[in-house]
């Protein structure tokens, strides 16, 4: 007996995440990939015959066709606007990776879309719906660290030149290490703290040309136009206060990704960009770390070659089918207005008030509790 699927997928932008998307979507139930398009058919093309999707094409195609449910928007920041606005007109619920868009004012106007037209609007990132992430949250939540009152967050640099074949949108406006990367760290920390009320930062640049090293490139330089280091402090509106660094042009670092530090001890939580390490707990009576057992079974395979994406895809057609609606595009939105204002941050403009604000997103349906 074959079952009928929840929702059939189109993607469009078959690039460098486009495996992840093929490989993750496959491993969940019922989120059937029926379609691929890309402005470059012979990538669309070459996707599809490596993935097995059945039709690939141009957007306009994926768009008129009846039978795809959800668009997937997985083409480089400054196209996602215009083609979210696109696939919701055409009547498609939409998932897009992150950010939202290049810029709140790009995203608002999606927002509004998405209400006028009644389809759903999600964003990456998806991966505080993972173990790790519903794991920390439920430490947090049992009160096994008391009550946080401080965190921080550090992001060195990707090196996407030395492995993406075109990393130039990173380097633009609606990439850098605070729209590309911040995204993971904020939507994480909101997850487990809540809201953020107000920023303060500084951004700067180490080198202003970047060269590209990556054997498979297209581009062999690129000229910078966004802040690549960043350094910021977070108000949250519990009070709790973070800690912020994201940078690209930090090459190396032993600093840890994300800590949450409370009145009865540290809780260590790993990359925001992964899915499933051990988050580490060291409590104000304890002489060693130990692993916090995790809540939820692992998001990805454990002999999992290439990294995973689909649980957000997964989650917004759970919302279709009644369930919360985790990484909504009013999450998204709460996590792009708060990095906007770090991108371009300044001392001299003193303290950013912002002005969204979000719930913290339901935990995750078959996360345990942690027994404190
Ligand atoms: N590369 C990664 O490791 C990675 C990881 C997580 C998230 N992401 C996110 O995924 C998105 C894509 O990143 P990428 O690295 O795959 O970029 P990429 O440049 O490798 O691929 C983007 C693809 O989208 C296509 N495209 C661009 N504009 C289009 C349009 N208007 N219509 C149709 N197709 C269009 C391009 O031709 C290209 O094939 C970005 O938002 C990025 O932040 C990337």
């Amino acid at each position: 007996m074959t079952t009928s699927p929840r929702a059939r997928i189109g993607i469009v932008g078959t690039g460098a995440v486009f495996p992840a998307y093929a490989r993750g979507l496959a491993a969940l139930p019922g989120l059937p990939v029926i379609r691929v398009a890309d402005l470059d058919l012979e990538r669309a093309r070459t996707a599809a015959a490596e993935w097995n999707v059945p039709a690939w094409g141009g957007t306009e195609e994926l768009l008129a066709d009846p039978d795809v449910d959800v668009v997937v928007n997985i083409t480089t920041p400054g196209a996602h606007a215009d083609l979210t606005d696109a696939a919701l007109e055409a009547g498609k619920h939409v998932y897009v990776e992150k950010p939202l868009a290049a810029t709140t004012e790009e995203a608002r106007r999606n927002l509004a879309t998405a209400e006028r037209t009644g389809r759903l609007l999600g964003g990456a990132p998806d991966t505080f719906l993972g173990s790790a992430a519903q794991t920390a949250r439920a430490a947090v939540d049992a009160g096994l660290i008391g009550r946080p009152f401080a965190a921080t967050s550090f992001v060195r640099s990707s090196r996407a030149q030395t492995w993406h074949p075109d990393p130039t949108f990173l380097f633009k406006r609606g990439g850098g290490p605070v729209l590309d990367w911040g995204p993971y760290h904020i939507a994480a920390l909101v997850n487990l703290l809540g809201p953020i009320r107000r920023v303060v930062g500084a951004t700067g640049n180490a080198e202003l040309e970047i060269p590209v090293t990556a054997p498979e490139r297209r581009v062999e330089r690129i000229d910078v136009e966004v802040a690549t280091h960043a350094t910021s402090i977070l108000e949250f509106t519990s009070g709790v206060l973070a800690t912020a660094v994201y940078s690209f042009d930090i090459w190396d670092t032993d600093l840890p990704h994300i800590e949450v530090y409370g009145t009865e001890g540290t809780l260590q939580v790993p990359n925001p960009n992964h899915f499933d390490s051990p988050v580490r707990l060291k409590r104000r009576t304890a002489e060693e770390w130990t692993e916090v057992p995790p809540v939820l079974p692992p998001s990805t395979p454990a002999d999992a070659t290439g990294f995973y994406r689909g649980l957000g895809v997964q989650d917004l057609v759970g919302h279709l089918d009644g369930d919360a609606h985790r990484a909504s595009a009013g999450f998204a939105f709460h996590v792009l207005d708060v990095l906007e204002r770090l991108q371009d941050a300044s001392l001299a403009d003193g303290v950013a008030e912002i002005a969204s604000s979000t719930e913290r997103p339901a935990p995750v349906r078959g996360a345990r509790p942690v027994v404190g």
